[in-house]
């Protein structure tokens, strides 16, 4: 292995443990400046890993050797949330539950979806009507639209209760998952601390809850029914011609569930703050709106024609990766075509967030421009400098609705209401997802009343908890 020449954090393995469970972005963003593409995190007497933001390596890892690769050990706390749900699950299997859930999210189907998708966000909007003037937490309207999306959208039913309790303990769940990861000495802490025994309590609730979704679905059966939901429960195995197990029902239940909201909600979060300073983006997409859509309600074949729009989400999601790390472990000895070869059992992991602000492939890259995507997304040797969604055949299955969604929330919005964004900045968690840790307040007043034209700092993650 050539390992020895591929710099490293530092001989300090302390610092850079606590550099990595606290500080993450930043570190990353250091690191990279410092030690350049690849690099070795080292944390002393336990196990290490590779970060690597070579665009060619990533191709390797995500796609042309991917044989040789499984999910690393960063997933092992998501799997006690998941089990063998699609991020988590390798193999066959996971092959065949792809196969399985790819019809769900062809844009033939999501186009009977969208309608769904719809009703959510109209009814948010009118709630956010009746607030018009208030302080309005932002963060916490979108996790819980979201939420709605993706449980009408893809499992079928209507969230009833307490919407805000479900985002906590997903939120919990999926911080408690990374820290796991991140922070060595968690698993013996998790027990003195109490974490572990929250992190149950959470888990065994959303698990009641996906239950209950199940339930009611068995009740009143599939017929007509096109969610995934009903794709899961109607296939049979190839072979054995079995249905799917409860066991794996849920998990898939729960990684749709976990995997569908907290990733739209926080691009929108950390979006919305970013045009607090970019009023000219505001009026650029209004504009784009009035053109196409007019006064006629909004409908699936807009979409596709706001291509500004897209623009700009595109840019929240370069700056403000929300899923902002991914990463693998080799399954035998690898050798890349650079010629470095490492042992099996080696961990890398690709930080998205890191990539996508990497100033070689993007100029000035704390910038927020939607320009930068004029002429769509990076291609050939650069296409794996932006990937948001991931890469490989393990890309997220979501993205499609994620785009739809992004778009229909931010059109609806800019296009009823004027908003005035009034924090500046948030902190935030580097969990599995990068979720808001304080509020993103805005008000609401009728479009062309409300006038906010905000000449502030550009928003940074600052203050990180
Ligand atoms: C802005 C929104 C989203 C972002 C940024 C995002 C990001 C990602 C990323 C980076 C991966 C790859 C993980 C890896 O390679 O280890 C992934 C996988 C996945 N995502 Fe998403 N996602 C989003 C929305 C969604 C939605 C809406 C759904 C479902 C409705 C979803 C379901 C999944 C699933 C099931 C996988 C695993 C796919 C597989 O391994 O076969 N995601 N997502």
């Amino acid at each position: 292995m050539k390992a020895r020449k591929i710099p490293h954090t530092g001989a300090n393995f302390i610092r850079t443990g606590r550099d990595l469970t606290s500080v993450t972005l930043e570190t990353l963003l250091r690191w990279q400046e410092q030690l350049g593409e690849l690099y070795y995190i080292n944390m002393g007497p336990l196990p290490g890993f590779y970060a690597t933001a070579d665009l060619g390596m990533v191709d390797e890892i995500l796609l042309k050797q991917r044989a040789r690769f499984k999910k690393s050990s960063m997933y092992d706390g998501l799997s006690l949330m998941t089990g063998k749900g699609l991020v988590t699950n390798e193999g066959e299997h996971w092959k065949r539950q792809r196969r399985l859930a790819a019809p769900a999210f062809h844009m033939a189907h999501l186009q009977k979806v969208f309608s769904l998708m719809l009703e959510e966000i109209d009814t948010c909007m009118d709630q956010l009507e009746q607030r018009a003037g208030e302080v309005i937490h932002w963060e916490q309207v979108v996790i819980a639209l979201t939420m709605n999306v993706v449980v009408k959208g893809l499992i079928g039913v209507t969230l009833a209760g307490d919407t805000e309790r479900f985002a906590a303990a997903s939120q919990l769940g999926l911080a408690h998952a990374m820290r796991l990861w991140k922070d060595p000495f968690f698993k013996y802490t998790q027990h003195i601390s109490g974490a572990k025994k929250r992190f149950d309590t959470e888990n065994a609730f959303l698990g009641e809850l996906i239950d209950r979704f199940i339930q009611e679905r068995r009740e009143t059966g599939n017929e007509g029914k096109l969610d995934v939901m009903s794709m899961f429960m109607t296939a049979v195995d190839e072979e054995t011609g079995e249905p799917m197990d409860d066991q794996q029902l849920r998990d898939e239940i729960m990684t749709m569930f976990l995997g569908g909201h907290e990733t739209s909600s926080h691009t929108l979060s950390w979006g919305l703050l970013r045009l607090r300073k970019h009023p000219d983006v505001v009026d650029k997409i209004r504009e784009e709106v009035d053109r196409v859509v007019g006064d006629a309600p909004l409908q699936f074949s807009h979409i596709s024609q706001l291509k500004y729009t897209e623009m700009v989400l595109n840019e929240m999601m370069r700056l403000d990766a929300a899923v902002w790390t991914i990463a693998r472990t080799c399954t035998e000895t690898i050798t890349f075509s650079n010629g470095l070869s490492f042992p099996a059992n080696t961990q890398f992991m690709i930080p998205i967030y890191a990539i996508q602000r990497n100033p070689k492939y993007w100029p000035d890259p704390g910038e927020f421009r939607p320009e930068r995507f004029a002429d769509g997304l990076p291609k050939k040797d650069l296409k794996h400098s932006y990937m948001p969604f991931g890469a490989g055949p393990r890309i997220c299955i979501g993205s499609r609705f994620a785009m739809l969604e992004l778009s229909a929330i931010l059109v609806s919005l800019l296009r009823r209401f004027d908003v005035e964004i009034l924090s500046e900045s948030a902190t935030y968690e580097a969990a599995i997802t990068l979720a808001p840790t304080s509020h993103i307040d805005i008000r609401v007043g009728p479009r062309a009343v409300t006038r906010s034209r905000v000449e502030a700092e550009e928003p940074e993650l600052a203050d990180v908890t």
